[in-house]
């Protein structure tokens, strides 16, 4: 039975979700998935999995520097496996940087990191202005105020498409 390691960079929770979401629909599939957030993943086997996928969320335009720093060291284990990478983000929202050609993001990321994944997607993030701190909702809605999005102080919306983030499990589980 494939052993499959999802990895998750979260900094309110969602990618993590997301990563709940991907292990249900692998395990359906009849897969064994491990969980871990990135920080434990740095001292994990990972000669010992079959499979390994990366989620990570931005924030102000970028994916942590622990992502980065796991790649760095560990992109060939991670390259001699079948292996994914997603990312999380609220530009994302809009369907035409919606998908890894497009996002901004994802774009910029792949050009940064020696490593290729063999699987990619991106999905939409869920903003929470009532969760954010202070400086960070004021930011936040000002760039949603630039961009055309919600700036209601009170806005809790999920952007992320559950179907695409199901249909990505499947993926890779077959893969
Ligand atoms: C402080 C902060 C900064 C953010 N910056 C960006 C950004 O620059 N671009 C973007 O598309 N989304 C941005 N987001 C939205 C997050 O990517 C989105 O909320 C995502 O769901 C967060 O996932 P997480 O809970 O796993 O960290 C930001 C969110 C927060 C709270």
């Amino acid at each position: 039975m494939a052993e499959i390691l999802l990895i998750y960079a979260t900094s309110d929770g969602h990618t993590r979700e997301i990563c709940q979401r991907l292990k249900q629909v692998i395990e359906h599939a009849g897969q064994r998935v491990q969980l871990l957030a990135i920080a434990d993943a740095a001292t994990a086997d990972l000669e010992s999995y079959d499979k390994i996928v990366i989620g990570a969320s931005i924030r102000y335009g970028k994916h942590s520097r622990q992502v980065y720093e796991f790649i760095e060291r560990n992109w060939r284990i991670i390259d001699s496996k079948a292996n994914g990478f997603f990312s999380v983000n609220v530009v994302a929202r809009k369907p035409e940087k919606a998908s890894p050609e497009t996002n901004p993001y994802l774009v910029k990321f792949l050009k940064q990191i020696p490593w290729h994944p063999k699987q990619l997607a991106v999905f939409g993030g869920k903003l929470n202005y009532p969760k954010c701190r202070y400086w960070d909702r004021q930011m936040i809605r000002a760039i949603m105020w630039m961009t055309g999005g919600p700036t209601a102080p009170d806005t809790v919306v999920e952007y992320t498409d559950w179907q695409q983030v199901e249909a990505f499990g499947r993926l890779v589980a077959e893969m």
